[in-house]
């Protein structure tokens, strides 16, 4: 019997209409635009409307990545969600209710938790699915109401991140050659009060102790979750390319997670990729958690950079710690 492999089939992306930008900043909280600039690279980012919703940009974004894919919703067999800021603190799924916005039932809908790594993790899952033979076509979606859990009087964190969401069509081939290649995906638990969000948990149910305290909001290490970002992801890099006897002038799109333009520069230099290799969309969407990477890859197939066989390198990092990377070639039209 052939061998079924794991094919990257489309892309779909969402970004809320209203935007957030660095003067609009400087008139929250002690920050400057000239600042923001600088450390991060960040200008804008994207922020849901009060009655929109994870699921709502999901759906959206889940739309454009079917529509491309050229497959009708009632071949789709398996739905999953990448987010760490779901509809509901934990029921229903946000997956479970995109799929029913999207009117796809009786078809396995869950979420998982990997922070920014998120979508890379799914990736990694669909392609065990399809492998087995369990799974034809999967629909990922990572998406994000960042917002949400932001502390819009912290300089610290409120000026990193913005909300968003992408998903992808993940469908069986025969054809070896149409495979995505590779996915390593790991973690770290030991680094988990670097990036936590303290409640509402089982450690910190909602209470007024909560709300006055402000542990509903993401709370960050930044220095010390730069320093680790740079080494994870340069390392994660070189393994992945080294295991799979690929050189770095080979990748077509070095998609890195797009939490700031100063890591980027730092892996996308200790791996000697060139500026036309980087996909950046960090000044203009901030750090979207899991929807930054299908985010930015949506960017170069909306802008026709994209092109069908091109050669990608995902490599991402996030609370947790999480971090992963993913060989593949695009298989979209
Ligand atoms: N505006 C102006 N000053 C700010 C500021 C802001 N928005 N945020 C912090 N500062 C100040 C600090 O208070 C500190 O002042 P001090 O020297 O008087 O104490 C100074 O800038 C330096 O702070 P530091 O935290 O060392 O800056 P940094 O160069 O590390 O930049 C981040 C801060 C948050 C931009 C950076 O650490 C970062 O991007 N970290 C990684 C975040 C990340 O990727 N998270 C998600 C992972 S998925």
């Amino acid at each position: 019997m052939s061998k079924t492999y794991a094919s990257f089939v489309s892309i779909g992306a969402y970004a809320p209409e209203k935007i957030l930008d660095n003067k609009m900043l400087e008139e929250m909280v002690d920050t400057s635009d000239e600042w923001i600039t600088k450390r991060t690279g960040i200008k804008t980012r994207h922020i849901a409307a009060d009655n929109e919703y994870t699921s709502d940009m999901g759906v959206k974004a889940c739309e454009k990545a079917i529509e491309r894919s050229g497959l009708s919703k009632e071949a789709i067999d398996l739905v999953m969600c990448a987010t760490v800021t779901p509809d509901y603190f934990n029921m229903p799924s946000t997956a479970c209710i995109i799929s029913d916005k999207l009117g796809i039932h009786n078809v396995q809908a869950f979420d998982i938790s990997a922070a920014c790594s998120g979508f890379v993790y799914l990736l990694s899952i669909a392609k065990a699915f399809i492998e087995s033979g369990m799974k034809k076509n999967v629909l990922i979606v990572g998406s994000e109401k960042f917002s949400s859990i932001v502390d819009y009087s912290d300089r610290g964190t409120c000026i990193l991140f913005g909300d968003g969401a992408g998903a992808a069509i993940i469908s069986a081939t025969s054809d070896k050659t149409k495979a995505i290649m590779d996915v390593h995906a790991s973690a770290d638990g030991s680094y988990g009060d670097f990036l936590v969000t303290p409640a509402p948990g089982s450690v910190h149910p909602a209470s007024q102790k909560v709300l006055d305290e402000g542990l509903n909001f993401v709370k960050m290490k930044g220095n010390e979750t730069f320093k680790l970002a740079v080494k994870t992801l340069t390392q994660d890099v070189k393994n992945i390319l080294k295991h799979n006897a690929i050189e770095s002038h080979q990748i077509k799109h070095f998609v890195p997670h797009q939490a700031n333009y100063r890591i980027i520069k730092a892996v996308g230099d200790a791996l000697k990729f060139d500026d036309e290799q980087i996909v950046l969309t960090v000044d203009k969407y901030g750090n979207t958690s899991a929807a930054s990477i299908p985010m930015a890859i949506n960017d170069i197939y909306e802008s026709g950079r994209l092109k069908t066989g091109d050669l990608m390198l995902l490599d991402t990092f996030g609370g947790g710690l999480t971090w992963a990377s993913a060989l593949l070639t695009f298989q979209g039209k």
